[in-house]
């Protein structure tokens, strides 16, 4: 059961010091925007980079962006040790999945609320991880949308048939009332931006947030 906090919802003007805040989690989550996959925008490789150098623990990309087919393996390149594209803007899946694994990185895919994973399926044997979103992709503090559980059970089923070793994360509104159903679906990352950072203590949210995982699921 891993917890990767989003940085979307730390200070921007300090995120070495909010990366310091986390550091007790499994993965700092960096959520790249380039405002046309979504209707947001907030940072690229460059910072990546940066963030790369001074985060105390892995960084884990999931990029909401288009052509990441272009950009992607750039990002684990410059480091980042998971690297997540989106299925409805990937040209070729296999091609970047391939190459980001070849830099270096897990790779992984994400589904957006409104896609369906069966489709996808055939993709499990080229990556390491997939995202279910449990809320529209382009902003943090939106509401869970607990409808995405049967997906996530129906991920952790073909995971479970394709063998190996593939993670299964959620990202949306996942907050101490919500983590105990994704856990129980069958996800075992788990994305938390506002519940974190909003939190008093983002590292006493990050213990709290693993503790009800590790209650609620099966690993
Ligand atoms: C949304 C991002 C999420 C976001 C989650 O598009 O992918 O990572 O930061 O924020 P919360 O946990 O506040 O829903
Ligand atoms: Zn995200």
């Amino acid at each position: 059961m891993q917890i990767s906090p989003s940085l979307l919802s730390a200070d921007f003007a300090n995120l070495e010091r909010e990366l310091g805040a986390i550091a007790n989690a499994d993965w700092a989550h960096v959520d790249v925007m380039d405002n046309h996959f979504v209707p947001n925008l907030t940072l690229g490789l460059p910072v990546v980079e940066r963030l790369v150098a001074v985060s105390p623990i892995p960084v884990d990309c999931h990029l909401m962006i288009d052509d990441p087919d272009r950009w992607a393996p750039g990002y684990a390149e410059a480091g980042a040790r998971s690297v997540t594209f989106h299925v409805e803007a990937v040209r070729d899946a296999v091609g970047t999945a391939r190459a980001i694994r070849s830099a270096g990185a897990r790779a992984a895919f994400a589904v957006k609320p409104g896609t369906a994973f069966a489709p996808y399926a055939d993709l499990l044997r080229e990556v390491d991880m997939v995202l279910v979103m449990t809320v529209e992709p382009g902003f943090g503090g939106q509401s869970f949308m607990a409808d995405q559980m049967a997906k996530v059970r129906e991920v952790r089923e073909a995971v479970r048939r394709a063998g190996g070793e593939i993670w299964v994360q959620v990202d949306g509104g996942v907050s101490a009332s919500t983590i105990e159903q994704c856990a129980e679906a069958g996800a075992d990352v788990f994305v938390a931006g506002s519940a974190v950072y909003g939190a008093e203590s983002a590292a006493g949210a990050v213990e709290e947030l693993r503790a009800l995982a590790q209650q609620h699921g099966e690993q």
